[in-house]
């Protein structure tokens, strides 16, 4: 048994060397944007400090999601706004000091209209709403993806904001036959039709998910499966870190369109280029 046991364990330690060298070598490749965009970096820390000087306000749909969670970290991490509001449809629960002036707005998304004042105020707005047709069927993913989204983007409207930042998806195409991509298509276009002063859409491909508690094996598992996506498939998944951090440089960003579309790539390139 102790036999065994330490050949496993030399087993293991070896194959784990190799993870770790491959790991290394592959990441090492992958960056060759990073010393170009060092600039860009510095850039955003000025960005961020102007933002900040307006006392801004914003709010965000989703907060309790994978991409939602990653969000608000990365705003309250920058410090950027003034105000943060959540509005969902549950009370959520944060035990960091980080989390203690956050507002929250809990909403019966099936009655919006009634909750009007929950939108008021804010100058920008962040959605990370979803859910999926396996967990809800058809017409209940509809009613999310499409009706709550939409109606909070007209309350908001309503309600003074100017700027709306939308996580939709890649493929996204009102005349889609697939029902996903469809419905993302045509909240895209009906939230453009509102008129936001400003109106961010942003496309990324499979969202992978980082766990927060800390594993080995899986850590390891993530550190070499990582660094192989970031060289051959980097254009098919993101980290929702990626696609949060990518939410916030370009919140800071003053585009040269009213409107603008961020495909899977230019939220890639947008996050690596602030610093990842
Ligand atoms: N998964 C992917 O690979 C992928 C790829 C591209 C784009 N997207 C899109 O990106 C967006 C965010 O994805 P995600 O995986 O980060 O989301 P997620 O973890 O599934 O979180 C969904 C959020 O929406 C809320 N929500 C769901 N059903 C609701 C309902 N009936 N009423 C009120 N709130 C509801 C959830 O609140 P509770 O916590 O209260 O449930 C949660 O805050 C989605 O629109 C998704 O379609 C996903
Ligand atoms: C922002 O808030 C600070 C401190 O409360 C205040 O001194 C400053 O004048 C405000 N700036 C704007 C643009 O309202």
């Amino acid at each position: 048994m102790k036999l065994l046991d330490t050949a496993l364990g030399k087993a293991t330690c070896f194959l784990t060397v190799v993870i770790v060298v491959i790991a290394a070598v592959l990441h090492y490749f992958d960056d060759p944007a990073s010393v170009k965009y060092t600039s860009m970096a510095e850039d955003l820390k000025t960005l961020e400090g102007d933002f900040r000087q307006h006392n801004k306000s914003c709010f965000i749909l989703g907060a309790s999601g994978e991409t939602g969670k990653m969000l608000l970290q990365e705003l309250l991490g920058r410090n950027i706004f003034s105000k943060i509001t959540l509005i969902g449809r549950r009370q959520l629960s944060f035990e960091d000091k980080a989390y203690e002036n956050l507002l929250q707005e809990v909403v019966d998304f099936e009655k919006l209209e009634d909750y009007a004042a929950a939108f008021q105020g804010h100058d920008v707005g962040y959605c990370c709403l979803g859910t999926t047709k396996a967990k809800v069927g058809t017409e209940g993913f509809i009613r999310v993806d499409h009706d709550y989204v939409v109606k909070s983007a007209e309350l908001a409207k309503a309600g003074g904001c100017s700027q709306f930042h939308l996580e939709s998806s890649r493929g996204a195409d009102k005349n889609s036959n697939f029902l996903y991509l469809k419905v993302k298509g045509q909240v895209e276009a009906e939230i453009e039709a509102l008129g936001f002063d400003r109106y961010a859409i942003y496309r990324p491909g499979v969202l992978l998910v980082d766990r927060q508690e800390s594993r080995p094996a899986e850590w390891m598992a993530r550190k070499f499966l990582g660094a192989f996506s970031s060289v051959f498939s980097t254009s098919m998944s993101i980290p929702i870190q990626a696609v949060a951090k990518a939410m916030v440089s370009n919140t800071l960003l003053q585009p040269e369109k009213k409107a603008e579309i961020l495909e899977h790539a230019d939220i890639t390139s947008l996050w690596k280029s602030a610093g990842k």
